[in-house]
């Protein structure tokens, strides 16, 4: 590279990577043929429209990219392209939520989403998120004693507030959530079920979660978590009579972006082919074993884990223990000092603020890309819990 200050902070940025023990939940480790397609010459072309509907010229193998991608999303999931449209062009999990509520919520209209405090995402309707300007963001919380979704407060509320859409989805939720509750709720209420599986997608790609597709109106998924692609996102939408994917494929371009990233869509369509293998099928469920493990070491060695342990790469830890304990901000400087990268994250009812709340979140997609297995989660159990005592 002619750019040595680029150069040796990529440098750094890759040691970095290499030498720490990587626990946060939204992160992964691509493969080298993702990354080549990145740093591709697809990168130097427009191609605003969709395949075979451009506004440039010279987007005859571009066309075949994006249509590759779109294939292979659909094979994925094993879903038929006559049931399911897909849009391979926002460029991350945010732009694809607001593309979907922009297409099929009337601006004011009501988005009913878990809370950020239960662990539901900024763009399910936060205030904080443009999400919660443009509509009104209503929030469902967890039960008190399971520290999981309770379904029946969960009809109960979306019967009063008779929500635009629901969104069934986290970013901080250990568990498994039941798509065909959700589906009877939105039936019940009247309301679009949008599912957002971010988190959890290479979860269902794999086989080691359920799937949001028998159920869902809409999927939307960042590809960079669990997925293990670069950094970009997909919109599953149902094809039927309400013309659901053109609204949101009009929402997409022209209404929020122009070009769309075509090295980013290629990545997607390598990950998402490597993702349609055994050896991913094996790692998807080396990920849920190695956080189920990781979560009954720590409770093992004395810690409350939420809701008592995870169906997923998830665990969320409450450090704090009613004030017996230390703040979330202390326990990950604490483990970033010892090479073990996590994030603060708040707890369902936590007491304490946003910025010092009284949980952690770890996730074991990253660690288990490198080759982790459930030996190692006891032994960094046993890190963690030496750090966090000291
Ligand atoms: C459930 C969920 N949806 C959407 C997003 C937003 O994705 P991005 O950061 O790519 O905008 C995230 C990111 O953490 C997420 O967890």
């Amino acid at each position: 590279m002619k750019d040595k200050e680029i150069e040796k902070l990529m440098r750094r940025e890759r040691e970095r990577q290499a030498k720490a023990v990587n626990l946060i939940a939204s992160e992964n480790i691509v493969s080298a043929d993702v990354l080549a397609a990145l740093g591709s010459e697809l990168t130097n072309k427009y191609a605003e429209g969709y395949p075979g509907k451009r506004y440039y010229g010279g987007n005859e193998i571009i066309d075949e990219v994006e249509s590759l991608c779109q294939k292979r999303a659909l094979d994925l999931f094993k879903l038929k392209p006559t049931a399911w449209a897909v849009n391979v062009q926002p460029l991350s999990g945010s732009p694809a939520n607001l593309a979907v509520y922009s297409a099929l919520v009337p601006i004011g209209g009501k988005i009913l989403g878990m809370s950020l405090a239960s662990g539901g995402h900024l763009t399910h309707g936060q205030k904080v998120s443009f999400t919660g300007k443009a509509w009104k963001g209503i929030s469902y919380g967890l039960d008190k004693k399971t520290e999981r979704i309770n379904y029946d407060d969960l009809l109960t509320q979306a019967m009063i507030d008779k929500p635009h859409i629901i969104v069934a989805g986290f970013t901080a939720y250990p568990r498994k959530i039941d798509f065909k509750k959700f589906r009877n709720i939105a039936d019940l209420s009247g309301a679009i079920l949008l599912v957002d599986m971010s988190h959890f997608a290479g979860l269902v790609a794999g086989g080691a979660y359920p799937s949001p597709f028998p159920y869902a109106d809409v999927v939307t998924t960042t590809v960079h978590k669990t997925l293990r692609g670069p950094r970009a996102a997909i919109i599953f939408s149902k094809r039927d009579e309400r013309g659901f994917s053109e609204k949101i494929d009009k929402a997409v371009f022209p209404g929020l972006q122009g070009g769309p990233h075509m090295n980013a869509i290629a990545g997607v369509a390598v990950a998402l082919g490597e993702a349609n293998t055994p050896a991913f099928k094996a790692y998807a469920k080396q990920v849920i074993k190695n956080a189920q493990t990781l979560a009954a070491e720590l409770k093992k060695r004395g810690w409350r884990i939420i809701s008592g342990g995870t169906d997923s790469h998830l665990i969320l830890v409450d450090v704090w223990e009613n004030g017996s304990g230390i703040s979330g901000k202390e326990a990950s400087e604490r483990l970033e000092k010892e090479g073990i990268i996590v994030n603060k994250n708040a707890i369902p009812f936590d007491t304490r603020s946003p910025f010092d709340p009284s949980g952690i979140r770890l996730g074991t997609a990253a660690e288990t890309t490198k080759g982790a297995k459930e030996k190692d989660m006891v032994k960094l159990a046993g890190r963690i819990d030496g750090c966090l005592r000291k």
